[in-house]
């Protein structure tokens, strides 16, 4: 279940070399903004043609940034992306089963571990460890080496000196930290979700166009993407599973109510831009 989560080792307090699990979407990015900062990237896929997949996705993602970042100097950028690349590592290992339970028995007493799910609790997830003060939530936003917040977990059994050390680890990649409980949705996703499923509710109901919620989102309410552009860029896999894990939890809630539409589409393994079609199509 746990597929992006990633453990740290400490060195001197500050965090230096991490290991991301899952080299999708998410993992991806958490390890290209990790290796930006300098820092050694362990990242471990089950897949091997997914981290092949990943390496390249990286790859162009650095060379947007480094274009922005050394547009004077463009053989200083392709430096840049050659030493960040230089510190990710790829690893292929089938650790998919008792993840946590499994690094934690391999792992040294020293090493944190932070889980990035969206919509799992964080305790529950550490529950499964010897190490639940060494053990809180980092959750990124997508696309990664763009969104500057990183929501830091605490559950009620993460240290002071835990908590600590995340933080600051958020603020050396470059990432703006705020905390948050151990609550579904933790900030963001439980003001998100709700939102893009009220969208749907809206569009199933014959009320307005995709098109129309969409145009209406970004130029009444200044939101860079309309609900349904996000939901095809966050992938209506993730969000479905969102609504529906919470759904089972709180069933009483009807904003957590499973949508038909979503359901269909993902069924059909249509899961938005990276499947090339979600509730729009993609060249
Ligand atoms: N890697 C590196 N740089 C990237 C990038 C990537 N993957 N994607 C975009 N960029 C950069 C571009 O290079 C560009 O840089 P410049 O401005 O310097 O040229 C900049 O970001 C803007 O990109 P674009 O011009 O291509 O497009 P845009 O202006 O429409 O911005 C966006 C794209 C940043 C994604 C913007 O549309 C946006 O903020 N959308 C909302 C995203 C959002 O809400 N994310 C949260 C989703 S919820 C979630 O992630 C949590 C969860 O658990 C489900």
């Amino acid at each position: 279940v746990i597929k992006r989560s990633f453990s740290t080792s400490m060195a001197k307090n500050a965090i230096k070399n991490v290991t991301v699990i899952g080299g999708g979407l998410m993992g991806s990015g958490i390890a290209q903004v990790t290796a930006q900062a300098g820092q050694n990237v362990t990242l471990v896929e089950v897949n091997a043609d997914v981290l092949k997949k990943t390496e390249t996705s990286i790859a162009t993602s650095l060379a947007r940034v480094a274009k922005k970042l050394y547009k004077d100097k463009p053989s200083d950028g392709e430096k840049f992306v050659a030493e960040t690349r230089g510190r990710i590592k790829g690893k292929n290992i089938d650790i998919k089963h008792k993840l946590f339970k499994d690094l934690d028995a391999a792992a040294p007493p020293t090493t944190l571990f932070a889980s990035n799910t969206s919509s799992l609790s964080i305790g529950e997830i550490a529950s499964v460890t010897n190490r639940k003060d060494r053990f809180g939530g980092l959750h990124f936003f997508n696309p990664v080496p763009v969104m500057k917040l990183l929501e830091v977990i605490r559950t009620p059994e993460t240290s002071d000196e835990t908590y600590q050390a995340f933080m600051a680890w958020g603020k050396s990649i470059g990432k703006v930290c705020i905390t948050c409980k151990d609550t579904p949705g933790f900030v963001v996703n439980r003001l998100l979700v709700p939102y893009m499923a009220e969208a749907v509710r809206m569009y199933e109901r014959g009320d307005a166009s995709a098109r129309d919620i969409d145009t209406a989102m970004k130029l009444g309410a200044g939101y860079p993407m309309g609900p349904f552009e996000l939901n095809d860029y966050v992938g209506l896999d993730t969000t479905n599973f969102i609504l529906e894990g919470w759904h089972k939890k709180m069933p009483e809630n009807p904003l957590f109510e499973p949508l038909e539409s979503m359901k269909k589409l993902v069924s059909e393994g249509k899961f938005g831009i990276k499947s090339g079609e979600g509730y729009y199509k993609y060249d």
